[in-house]
């Protein structure tokens, strides 16, 4: 099926920059974008103060709030959703799913719901998914993902106009469950596909099972299927979703962490009773001490936290923007890493899923760095080994790591994390990969991995290796028929 509602600009691993069409908004939206999570009761920054200072171009709000409540009801059916919280950008609704699954029922259907969100002007609006949590029982999480995917089949049948309607992917942590759900979601006339039930996995800091969960619910969409990361608004996992290939996040995180007083970096979450000095130089931490934060009066306290949440969430998202276009988005991945040891464990199981990732990964792009032992198993080195595969040398063939011999009949390169390449192949990219001097064994050990791809490939030529040292664990993988000589005990 094509979508028409979803085009993509630049791609990087699996991520990409992309454009949302909402005809009913009539607007485009740049991908990956943030939707700010507006409370109709609490507004703590105003929406439009969102559209006008921080760049939202869509926000969320819960259409099971207004659909509930007395006082916002015949407001939001009489004026709209735009009017009433004067926002000119594109709306997102959710459907009272979370509501569901934080208090066990709500008394609306998906047809009653759908047709509300439509009927306040809503320009994407959500069925009533059940969100499964993780680690639930296989037989909970079956019957559950069939529950949803007749909501989405009633969500097909309701006549919602120009509206797109989101198609949430359950399934709790079962990889085939997800895939499934997802294939299922994706052939229906459904337009966005939110990736639901993470935000548990992300309070407990489970990035690598969330790293999974995508990536399986990926395997089930197709390339053109927008993809919402539902509840994940902290900028430390930014980098890492968008790798994964997801599009949209919404955040709550940046009023609900300020209304007890934490802040937001990129690098996690710090309560404001612990800061000496506040990292940041957006106009309200240029313009208080930690010390004037804490003497605000709780309301003042509280919207000026929630502001300066918003500016490191819309800088990160403008970051990892900029790390996409310029081809260093893994990069960027792995310098957010270091930021905590689940964030590593994250990076590690989107490393897992390299060749997932290969698939949509540019064959050429700006600059490979080698930064840890986790950049040995990126895409660009799975690439590599997969066309080592297609290469075709012959007869006694050197893979050096020093000069060019006479003595054979090719000559090839051999260079960690890669491996052997013939020499011609220099100056492409990722083979012209900045690397450190002081190479780590993950390094050696994944050429020595193409070395014995290659030889695997081609039994007819007789390889030497020549290396500088490298680590025996490394030279315990490459094969037994090749004669390996260390260039560094020559002298
Ligand atoms: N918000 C956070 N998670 C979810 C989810 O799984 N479904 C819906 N509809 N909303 C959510
Ligand atoms: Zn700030």
């Amino acid at each position: 099926m094509t979508r028409e509602v979803f085009e993509i600009r630049d791609q990087d691993g699996a991520g990409r920059i992309g454009e949302l069409t909402v005809p009913r908004a009539g607007v485009t939206v740049e991908t990956p974008a943030l939707l700010p999570v507006v409370n109709p009761h609490v507004r703590t920054v105003e929406p439009a103060r969102l559209e006008s200072e921080f760049g939202a171009e869509i926000l969320i709000t819960n259409s099971y709030i207004l659909y509930g409540s007395d006082d916002f009801r015949e407001d939001a059916l009489d004026q709209g959703l735009h009017d009433l919280l004067d926002f000119s950008g594109a709306i997102m609704t959710d459907s009272g799913s979370f509501q569901l699954a934080e208090y066990g029922e709500i008394d609306v259907t998906t047809a009653e719901i759908l047709q509300f969100q439509h009927d306040v002007g809503s320009d994407i609006g959500t069925p009533v998914d059940i969100p499964t949590p993780p680690d639930a029982p296989r037989e909970q999480a079956e019957s559950e993902l069939a529950t949803t995917r007749e909501r989405l089949a009633v969500a097909e049948d309701v006549d919602v106009g120009d509206m797109l309607v989101n198609a949430p992917v359950q399934g709790s942590t079962y990889a085939d469950l997800r895939e499934r759900a997802a294939s299922d979601a994706y052939a229906t006339s459904l337009d966005v596909f939110p990736v639901g039930a993470v935000v548990p996995l992300m309070n407990e800091y489970r990035y690598a099972d969330m790293v999974d969960v995508v990536a399986a619910a990926k395997r089930g969409l197709g390339v053109d299927a927008p993809v919402h990361l539902f509840g994940a608004g902290h900028p430390m996992m930014f980098a890492l979703a968008v790798a994964m290939g997801c599009d949209l996040f919404d955040s709550a995180a940046y009023a609900l962490y300020a209304r007890d007083d934490r802040y937001l970096t990129v690098r996690g979450t710090e309560h404001l009773e612990d800061l000496d000095y506040l990292p940041c130089s957006c106009p309200v931490c240029a313009e208080h001490t930690p010390d004037e934060l804490r003497a605000c009066e709780d309301r003042e306290r509280e919207r000026l936290l929630a502001e300066h949440n918003l500016h490191v969430t819309f800088e990160e998202l403008r970051t990892v923007k900029q790390a996409l276009r310029s081809g260093n988005l893994l990069e960027l991945v792995e310098n957010r890493a270091r930021a905590h040891p689940a964030m590593l464990d994250g990076y590690r199981a989107l490393c897992d899923h390299a060749d997932q990732l290969e698939l949509s990964d540019p064959t050429v792009k700006g600059s490979f760095f080698y930064l840890s032992g986790e950049s040995a198993a990126r895409p660009e080195v799975v690439r590599h080994h997969e066309r080592l595969a297609r290469l075709d040398p012959t007869g006694e063939v050197l893979l050096t790591e020093g000069n060019p011999s006479d003595n054979f009949d090719e000559s090839w390169r051999v260079v960690p994390p890669f491996g052997p390449f013939p020499r011609a192949l220099s100056e492409t990219y990722p083979l012209t990969a900045e690397t450190p001097e002081r190479m780590d064994t993950r390094g050696y050990r994944a050429a020595a991995r193409g070395v014995a791809r290659l030889v695997a490939e081609n039994r007819d030529c007789e390889f030497t290796l020549a290396h500088h040292a490298w680590p025996a664990s490394a030279l315990a993988l490459v094969p037994d028929a090749v004669r390996v000589v260390d260039l560094s005990e020559e002298h």
